[in-house]
């Protein structure tokens, strides 16, 4: 891209305009509705491009970013090996509707990182993974109840929206219009962090191993290891949403990291490097209920598209268990500068963290569920906060129920700058 060109072609641009603009052709003005700001209030920045930790917005505005793409980007923005693998893949042709060296390498690189992921098949988003888990799951227990937990967020397919945390949460909604009784009759939703009683009608309990769609909960001692055993004694299908901890919490992702072995796995986000992509993945025994093996349908025009591959096989071959240990470090780094900045000046804040995942709450102590998440949330601190860091040209989520998203290009003179801006901002609260 000739960069003083697009600089120019930019400049005449502004945040409110492009909006305004933006609102007439986009429902709310945005492709995913946290972006539109409503939460939070305000205009949101149009972004122009971005590299490493920062984000660039089209009136030059220079950001620290802790969005991330809410977290494919775990190598920072536009790093040179992901850019130059999907130019090279671009080159070749963009998509054939036939398989590719590309997609059998990256179904290799995901069942070599996870012990209990035999088989994967890529599609192109975190939701056509879980929909298509909850599908397997099914038709692999000829059964047709599935419990989910609140808070949780699991993408938009109808069965799973209820009770969902993310941008549902943030509009204060318990579910979706245009979702019918009958898609959700099937949905049990239970508390998080508590082991639900289950019975033999169930074909799976789906879970975030980390919830990370309510701010950051972690699950407590027992929860995991308590939804396995329920699950294997009557036979239902234990389901890690990996979407966000995949390959964002440690090399294998949660079933790692906790050393629990789900039925079915989902990925998203990190194994596409910033392009569409998603995966679920399990035993053999389960993944041939997949057509064309058998009668569970599923595809895609694009699902293993050579740009999104790969750009996940250039990003997954930089997460190497060394490269975990240095997330986690910046993590550590941010969450005791923030921690200490909010306590000097007095704001009862916490700054949760499992491994290299991050979450900000304006409350004593961290929620464990979706309720006392939500009473949190809702306080209203979180708006200000994020609109006194974004003055100070530091980007968190619009929103109070995301994440933090740290990547590998984020370095202490980010990490100070973040801090500094925080205590300054936290004496302003
Ligand atoms: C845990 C989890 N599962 C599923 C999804 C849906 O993924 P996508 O937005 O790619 O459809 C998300 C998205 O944020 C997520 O956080």
């Amino acid at each position: 891209m000739n960069t003083a060109a697009s600089t120019t072609a930019a400049s005449r641009l502004s945040n409110t305009a492009l909006f305004g603009r933006a609102e007439m052709v986009i429902p709310g003005g945005v492709n995913s509705p946290v972006r539109a700001f409503g939460s939070v209030g305000g205009t949101p920045y149009f972004v122009a491009q971005a590299e490493g930790a920062y984000v660039t917005d089209v009136e030059g505005n220079r950001y620290i970013d802790y969005v991330q793409s809410y977290g494919p980007s775990i190598l920072g923005h536009a790093h040179s090996a992901v850019t130059q693998a999907v130019q090279n893949a671009a080159a070749l042709g963009t998509s054939y509707g036939a398989p590719t060296h590309s997609e059998v390498r990256l179904a290799e690189e995901i069942c070599g990182r996870v012990a209990g992921v035999e088989m994967v098949r890529l599609v192109s988003s975190g939701t056509e993974a879980t929909m298509t888990a909850i599908r397997v799951a099914r038709a692999a227990t000829g059964r047709d109840r599935i419990v989910k937990f609140a808070g949780n967020y699991h993408g938009h397919c109808d069965a799973l929206l209820v009770a969902g945390g993310s941008g549902i949460a943030q509009q204060g909604l318990v579910g979706s219009a245009g979702v019918t009784e009958g898609a959700v009759a099937d949905t049990v939703v239970a508390p998080y962090n508590v082991v639900p009683t289950l019975d033999e009608t169930v074909a799976a309990v789906v879970v975030e191993p980390v919830a990370a769609n309510m701010g950051l909960v972690e699950p407590v001692e027992g929860f995991l290891e308590g939804l396995r055993v329920a699950c294997s004694e009557v036979g239902a299908l234990l389901i890690f949403d990996e979407v966000i901890t995949g390959f964002r919490l440690c090399f294998g992702g949660a079933a790692q990291w906790y050393g629990i072995r789900p039925d079915i796995w989902c990925f998203g986000k990190v194994i596409g490097g910033g392009l569409p992509m998603g995966a679920l993945g399990a035993s053999v025994a389960i993944m041939n209920n997949l057509a064309p093996l058998g009668g569970v349908y599923q595809a895609g025009t694009l699902s293993g598209n050579p740009l999104a591959t790969a750009a996940g096989l250039a990003t997954l071959e930089h997460l190497t268990t060394d490269a975990f240990r240095k997330l986690v470090d910046i993590s550590t780094y941010l969450q005791q500068g923030m921690t200490e900045a909010f306590e000097a000046a007095g704001v009862a804040a916490c700054v949760p963290r499992v491994g290299p995942l991050l979450g900000l709450f304006f409350g004593a102590n961290p929620p464990t569920d979706f309720d006392s998440a939500k009473a949190i949330c809702d306080n209203g601190i979180y708006a200000k906060f994020f609109h006194k860091m974004l003055s100070r040209r530091v980007a968190f989520a619009p929103g109070a129920y995301e994440a933090i998203f740290t990547s590998l290009a984020h370095t202490e003179t980010e990490l100070d700058a973040t801090i500094a801006a925080c205590a300054e901002t936290a004496k302003e609260l």
